[in-house]
């Protein structure tokens, strides 16, 4: 997992080399949409072949904020987008309730194909698809990344348990809160969930 730590704070690092004839803005919206080809194309698992459609995230790029999730469920895997089901809708009124607009916001997931019966995604699908993950990083540069649930936090910081890593920045960017899916299951975790989420609102500003 240290290997995988020293990726992603390589690419917190690494700067972005662009032409000189190209803006910002257009270098990210062109690679961007590159990835989301490559994705919608991916072979590397076998979630590919069961998906309908890979979900390879939405959201500006630049972002200042990035939130990361697990896995596409029924809904996103039908329609493409990321978090359009019910807990896409607890997430909507959780960031409403934080002051967010999700429009400015880029959202994705650990692995970009829903896997069967929305269980959890195995080792080797989260190995195959991180690095897609990664380049998203690299491409939208948020200042903060929202890591939703434990799957999200053992793939990129290779840690576990919620309410420890609650309340901390990991490698001066992440940052770590419950999946949405968790708080509709116990609706008493939302005030925490808010609270955290109104906690990026701040941070991403500093
Ligand atoms: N859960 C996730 O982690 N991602 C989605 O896109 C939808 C539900």
């Amino acid at each position: 997992m240290s290997v995988r730590i020293q990726r992603v704070s390589a690419i917190q690092k690494e700067s972005l080399s662009m032409p000189e004839d190209k803006n910002l803005l257009q270098m990210n919206r062109e690679d961007l949409r590159s990835l989301e080809d490559a994705i919608s194309a991916c072979r590397l698992c076998p979630l590919s072949q069961s998906r309908t459609l890979a979900v390879p995230g939405a959201g500006p790029a630049p972002a200042r904020l990035m939130l990361v999730g697990e896995a596409p469920g029924r809904e996103e895997d039908l329609s493409g987008k990321p978090f359009v089901g019910r807990a896409g809708r607890l997430l909507d009124a959780a960031l409403e309730q934080a002051g967010l607009d999700r429009s400015e916001i880029f959202i994705t997931s650990v692995i970009k194909c829903r896997p069967p019966n929305n269980r959890k995604p195995l080792k080797k699908e989260t190995t195959s698809c991180l690095p897609y993950l990664e380049a998203q990083i690299k491409i939208v540069r948020p200042k903060v990344v929202c890591l939703l649930g434990n799957t999200a936090a053992a793939a990129v910081l290779g840690r576990q348990g919620i309410q420890a890593l609650r309340g901390r920045i990991w490698q001066e960017r992440f940052v770590v809160t419950y999946h949405p899916a968790a708080v509709l299951r116990n609706k008493n975790l939302m005030a925490d969930f808010v609270s955290d989420l109104e906690r990026l609102n701040s941070l991403q500003d500093k």
